[in-house]
This record gives structure tokens, C-alpha cells and sequence, in this order.
């Protein structure tokens, strides 16, 4: 009934009706509100369930005060969150502060900003573990918890496995929720899409592991997160790059919530002030199953046993095509892929280097420099885009397709690669790569033609 009752309730004059509240995000309320009056509520099925009130308890608790037992708690906390969410409290509390009190006396009208769990650091870690001890201690031994998170920092990650470890929890399943439509409101293409859902359980007995054993556990289950993320993918949905991380995150947290970890202690660790830029030990576990499992993420299209072939430059070069086709520009970004295919020289591959317009270099920008001294020096790839450019320059494949032969030794054994590289790079659609494109696909069929 809320939902055709407030005043973000609108006539469409196109459909001769009223729009219902939650059909966009945005809370933008207007002057000439609609309403529905009750007869025309009659209609809207509000299941009768859910009108029912009788055994329905509702109570306002600082999360560390919880006294009730419950077999499910759900919650939403907000970590390393940079909303004033008290402040929120405050905007509707200044018009109704007074009639609260005298309406419902039993109720209060103050925004609690004392006891608002907020910022990060020490004083936060301590609050968030005294709220999951609390938590977990009003619960049965088979109850569960979910937890919604959806920041994107592996040290908040880290910081959010600690303090679920020390409250003697264990993430048991993790799933991703899409949360942002496409209806104007969200940003660019690496927006998160998704909330990460952690559902929680007791811990229990636990093996201890050593540092090295854990990794290689957080790597396995990285990789198979991503796997069956892929496999969603082919059957139509459409990840992210920041939701295929974040999912990279969760499964790690998996590993390390359900072991001990040998010379570890999560109490210990949320407790440490750190200098700015330290990391800890569980940051640095996320960060490396995270980087182990992005640098097996292939290009969309590309074959894998190509892929598998590749030097560390030529991945970061069509990873970073296949970030830039995706319309992110951003610095931060690129350098998070130099370091997963630790390509040290990557800036030298940068048409623009602005913090968030960052481009590679089309094979024409590329040219004929540092051929056998850049960072793709000697590559199959290195040597296809010295072809693809002369073609495009040439206006015909003759002239690229007899360097090939002449420059990249064993090309014969190349072949099928070099055609299948040419067929991924005849695929871009970016603007200042058409002529580039083009000469690829040319190329290609050259080659194709003039056989081994
Ligand atoms: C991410 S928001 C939750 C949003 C909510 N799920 C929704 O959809 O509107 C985090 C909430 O935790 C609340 N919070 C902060 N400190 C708290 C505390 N000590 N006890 C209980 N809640 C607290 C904040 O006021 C804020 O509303």
C-alpha cells in the first residue's frame, strides 16, 4: 500500500495511471503527488499474509545489545560506509521530533548518533566483533546468519573475514545479488552490479593450516567461483569485472573463515593500528588468491589454449582491449591487471596515461618502434600488430603477411595462433581501433588464403 502512497507516486499520462513507488531508485519526491485512495488499494493483491500482525515483534536495538534468541539474522552493516546514515534519521526526525512523543510515547525520537557504528579502523573492528559475538551467541548451534556486503577493497574484505573468524563464524555459501538496474542511475561499466550475500554459520571444530596450504585452498576455490560464474554467463547474464572480483573475494573468505590459520589471531590482527598502506597477513592471502584466479579470466572470445600460450605483456595488452570494450578507462584499474599478469613495463603500451581515460595503443599508434625492445618485444602478438599496422597503411595484406614470414621464426608452426589472434583483434569495436580492425580481419583472411 506504501508503495502507491507516497509522494514518489506519479500519473503517468501515457498509460492513465498511477506509477508506483519503487519503479526507479531515486527518491525524488514531487509536488503533485498521486495517491490511491482505499477502493483503488483494493486492487493492488496485497497478500493477506503479510497483513497479518499477531506473533510479530518488533524491536530497536543497538546491534551490540541484541537479547533475542534467533535461528536467522540477517544484516546489512555498514562498513568503511561513507553515508552519515544518523544524519538520514535526523532529516525525517526534524519534522516529527515533536509529535513522536506525544503520539506514541513508548517510542523515541533521537537519532542515536552516540551509538552509530561507523568509519573503520580499531574502534570499528572492535564495535563489528562485539556485534557478530553478539549475534552468534543468540543463536542455535544449526542457526545462520546472512550478511550483505559489497565493498570492493580486498583490506576491507580482509578486515570483514577477521571479524567474522573472531566472533566464531564461518562463511558456509556466498552468492551475488544484482542490485543496480540499468536505469540511468549507475555509473560506468565497472560498477558493482551485485551484493555479495555471505551466509554465516557457527564455526565449530576447525583444521589448522599453515600460510602456504591455505593459499593454495583459496586459490582452488577462487578458481572454481569463477568457473561457475563463467558457466552463468554463457547461459545470458553478465558480470562485471568488479563483480567477478568480489565473488573472487567471497570465496576466499570461505577458505579462511572455515580453518585456523597457524600463527594467526583474527582478535589480535582487528586490533593492530596499522600504518597507512600496511597490510594484513589475511589482506595479503585475499590479494593473492584474488590475483592467481584474474590472471586465468580470459578476454571474452579468446581461445584458452591461445590464452595459456600468451606472455605476461601480451595478456595485460588484450585484457586491457577487452577492459577498454568495456568502457573503462579508469588508471586504477589497468594497473590492478598489470600486477595480476605482473606486466612491470605496462605503461609503455598507454596511448593516454590520464587518471581516467587511460587507452593502449592501437596497432597503428604502435608503429614500427621498439619492435624487439618493448614490452612485447619478440611476441607473435608484437609482430601481428607491426603487420596489422603496415597493412592499414598499405591498404593490402602483401607487404604485413611477407614480414611475418620473414621475421617471426617458425611461423609456420605459429599459423593457427597468429589466425586466431587476428580473428580476436578483427573483433574489436572500440572507435579509434576501426582502421586497425579492419586491416586484422584482412589479414586474416590472407593468411587464411595463403595456407601454411
Ligand atoms: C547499510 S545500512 C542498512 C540499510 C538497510 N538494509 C536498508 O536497506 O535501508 C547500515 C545501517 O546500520 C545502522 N547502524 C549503525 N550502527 C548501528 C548499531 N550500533 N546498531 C544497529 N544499527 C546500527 C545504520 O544506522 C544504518 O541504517
Amino acid at each position: 500500500m506504501t508503495d502507491y502512497n507516497s509522494k514518489i507516486v506519479r500519473w503517468s499520462p501515457a498509460t492513465s495511471q498511477l506509477v508506483n513507488t519503487f519503479d526507479s531508485q531515486s527518491l525524488s519526491p514531487k509536488f503533485n503527488f498521486g495517491v490511491k485512495g482505499f477502493l483503488g488499494l483494493k486492487g493492488n493483491n496485497v497478500p493477506t499474509s503479510l497483513l497479518t500482525t499477531t506473533g510479530l515483534d518488533v524491536q530497536l536495538h543497538d546491534a551490540r545489545d541484541t537479547n533475542a534468541i534467533c535461528d536467522l539474522w540477517i544484516t546489512d552493516p555498514p562498513y568503511a560506509d561513507a553515508i552519515d546514515y544518523e544524519e538520514i534519521s535526523e532529516f525525517f526526525l526534524s519534522w516529527y521530533e515533536k509529535r513522536i512523543p506525544m503520539l506514541f510515547p513508548e517510542w523515541y525520537a533521537d537519532a542515536k548518533r552516540i551509538l552509530a557504528v561507523k568509519g573503520k579502523g580499531v574502534s570499528f573492528n572492535e564495535a563489528m566483533m562485539q556485534i557478530y559475538t553478539q549475534l552468534t551467541a543468540h543463536m542455535p548451534d544449526n542457526g545462520l546468519q546472512v550478511v550483505m556486503f559489497t565493498h570492493q577493497d580486498a583490506g576491507v574484505w580482509a578486515e570483514l573475514a577477521m571479524t567474522l573468524w573472531a566472533s566464531g563464524l564461518q562463511v558456509s555459501a556466498a552468492w551475488t545479488v544484482v542490485t543496480e538496474t540499468t536505469d540511468g542511475l549507475s555509473g560506468g561499466a565497472n560498477n558493482v552490479q551485485a551484493t555479495v550475500l555471505l551466509v554465516l554459520r557457527k564455526r565449530g571444530e576447525v583444521e589448522t593450516v599453515f600460510d602456504d596450504d591455505i593459499l593454495n585452498l583459496m586459490e582452488d576455490e577462487v578458481a572454481k567461483q569463477l568457473k561457475d560464474m563463467q558457466l552463468l554467463e554463457g547461459a545470458g547474464l553478465a558480470w562485471s569485472d568488479a563483480d567477478l572480483q568480489l565473488a573472487t573475494y567471497a570465496a576466499a573468505l570461505r577458505v579462511i573463515t572455515s580453518h585456523n590459520i597457524h600463527g594467526l589471531d583474527p582478535h589480535k590482527e582487528l586490533l593492530k593500528v596499522r600504518a597507512r598502506g600496511e597490510k594484513s597477513p589475511v589482506h595479503l592471502l585475499i590479494e593473492q588468491a584474488a590475483q592467481a584466479a584474474t590472471r586465468n579470466l580470459l578476454p571474452r572470445g579468446l581461445d584458452a589454449a591461445v590464452w595459456r600460450d600468451l606472455e605476461s605483456h601480451e595478456r595485460f595488452y588484450l585484457k586491457g582491449l577487452d577492459t577498454e570494450q568495456k568502457g573503462e578507462h579508469r588508471s586504477g584499474v589497468f594497473q590492478e591487471l598489470a600486477r595480476s599478469y605482473a606486466a612491470s613495463a605496462w605503461r609503455d603500451l598507454l596511448a593516454d596515461d590520464r587518471a581516467n581515460n587511460v587507452r593502449l595503443m592501437t596497432a597503428s599508434e604502435m608503429g614500427g618502434r621498439n619492435v624487439n625492445t618493448g614490452p612485447l618485444a619478440g611476441t607473435l602478438l608484437r609482430h601481428l600488430l607491426l603487420a596489422i599496422q603496415i597493412t592499414a597503411r598499405e591498404d593490402g595484406p602483401a607487404q604485413g603477411l611477407a614480414g611475418l614470414r620473414d621475421d617471426v621464426p617458425n611461423f609456420a608452426m605459429q599459423h593457427s595462433r597468429a589466425i586466431t589472434l587476428l580473428e580476436h583483434l578483427g573483433r574489436l569495436t572500440l572507435p579509434h581501433w576501426k582502421a586497425d580492425a579492419e586491416a586484422a580481419q584482412v589479414l586474416r583472411g590472407a593468411l587464411m588464403n595463403a595456407g601454411v
